[in-house]
Parts: C-alpha cells; structure tokens; sequence
C-alpha cells in the first residue's frame, strides 16, 4: 500500500469529509452495514487518496482494490454518490463535504468494496477476445500486415481497461445478469473490425444471441460512463446493424458456411 499521499496545492486548504463507507464481511457480517468516517482530505486528493487515508490511518480492515492511481489499470471503480466512477479519477473537489461509497452496481459483493467478477470474465472468454486468423502464419513468413487506416478502423474499442463502470450503469445489466454487457461486446466488435481477424461468425454465436446485442435497448449509460470514451453503445449497435446484414446474406447464400475450422483447431 502506498502511503505517500500528495501534497497540498498552495492556496487551497484542507477540508474534512465525511465519508460513509458500504462495510460487508461475509464471514462475520450478518448483512452490509455503512460505517462513517471523518477524513481530512488535502485540495488536490481524489476519492482514491482518501480511501487510502482511511485504510492508513483509520481502519485497516477496510478491504477495497487499486492499483497504478492514473485511470490505467481499471481496478479502482466504485460508486461514488450513486455514480460509477474511477475512484483515482473522481476529484474531492468536485464533491460535497458528505459522501457516500460503495462497491459497483449489478456485481455480488465479495467484501466491502470489492465485487465478484467471475461472471463478467467467463462472459468475456465466451465471445473468444483475441485474433482468429483465416490461416495460421508460420514464423517464416513474417507477421500479419496492417495499414495504419486498418487500425484506425477499430483502435478506440482497444483502449477499454475492464473497469466495469458501464456494467454498473447499464440498466439492462441490472435486469438481466446474463446479458453480455457493453465491454464485451465492444471487445467482440473491436475484433470483428480487425483486418487480421476471420473470427466474426464464430462469435455471433455469442454476440448475436438473444443475451448479446439484442438485449440492449440503447440507453447509451454505458458510453457516459466510460472513462477511456470506448464508446461501448455505437460499438453494439454498429454490430446489429452487421448481424443484420448477416441474417439476411444467410439466405442469399445458403451455402456459405460458417468459418469454424480454425477456431476447432485453436481450442
Ligand atoms: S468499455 Fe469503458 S467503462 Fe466499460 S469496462 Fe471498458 S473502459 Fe470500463
Ligand atoms: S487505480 Fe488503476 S484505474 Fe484507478
């Protein structure tokens, strides 16, 4: 745990918060309870610094996750004031002397701020997120070739960090715990646009099905709450409109089948 907390901007001064914090052990704890502490926050804290100040200086019981502090790693998110945030994003300055944190929405708590993510992960294996080429490259003749154009056509589905925020802000989500959610859909499409990738109608078994893209009703939560601007809503609806395709080019070539062999042969 990093102790070394920021120091005050000039000018500024510090101010005392109060911070209500969603408390749940599941070997002692009969149910979650909040529990409230006064934490004297410096000017340029984030959320994330006083959770730290907290587990520091207050109660080391309190179990939570983080790591690089600069919005790369994706663990910190958390609902701040009802808002799903990144927690070494969210600024002290921009909230009042009163808030309240708590674990994402739409996931089981596993202990205090901390979320279960299994089913977010087996959801992601199942929509296969990486290369599925047409024919395997040997070493020998080099390595698959892409225009800068190319990857221009699907880099902003690469920059998610699998933070969760928009599993927590889709009302879908919340009303279907199998729907596929935005990341994974995004991550599916970011690999359907590849020019390197064969692998589209392998994963429309997943992406295409009723817990994929059309379970979502186009709130556009997700995309709002996205703090790497993936754009998680345009990357599902660009893929319904390609399913869309798909459907109706399947009956005009029936004969078409389906490009599987090279998934067979990777599993
Ligand atoms: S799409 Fe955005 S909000 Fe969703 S997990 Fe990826 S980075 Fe986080
Ligand atoms: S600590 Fe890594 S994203 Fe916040």
């Amino acid at each position: 745990m990093n102790k070394t907390l920021p120091l005050p901007i000039a000018g500024q001064s510090r101010r005392t918060l109060e911070i209500e914090v969603f408390r749940y052990n599941p070997d002692s704890d009969q149910s979650p309870h909040y529990q409230t502490y006064e934490v004297p926050c410096e000017p340029d804290w984030v959320v994330l610094d006083a959770i730290n100040y907290i587990k520091d200086h207050l109660d080391r019981s309190l179990s939570y996750r983080w790591s690089c502090h600069m919005a790369v790693c994706g663990s910190c998110g958390m609902m701040v004031n009802g808002e799903a945030v990144l927690t070494c994003h969210a600024f002290i300055r921009d909230l009042p002397d009163q808030i309240r944190i708590e674990p994402l929405d739409n996931f089981p708590v596993a202990r205090d701020l901390i979320v279960d993510m299994d089913s977010f992960v087996e959801k992601l294996i199942a929509v296969k997120p990486y290369l599925i080429a047409a024919k395997e490259r040997s070493l020998d003749e080099g390595p698959y070739i892409q225009s800068p154009a190319e990857l221009q056509n699907f880099k902003q589905y690469t920059q998610c960090i699998n933070c969760l925020l928009c599993y927590s802000a889709c009302p879908q989500v919340s009303l279907n715990v199998d729907f596929a959610g935005p990341a994974v859909l995004a991550l599916a499409h970011r690999y359907n646009l590849d020019s390197r990738d064969m692998g589209r109608s392998v994963r429309a078994d997943v992406v295409a099905s009723n817990e994929g893209i059309w379970e979502c009703s186009f709130v556009g939560a997700c995309s709002e709450a996205c703090p790497k601007h993936v754009d998680p809503a345009a990357a599902i609806q660009q893929t319904k409109i390609a399913a869309t395709g798909d459907y109706f080019l399947h009956f005009l070539t029936p004969w078409k089948k389906k490009h599987k062999k090279s998934v067979e042969l990777s599993e």
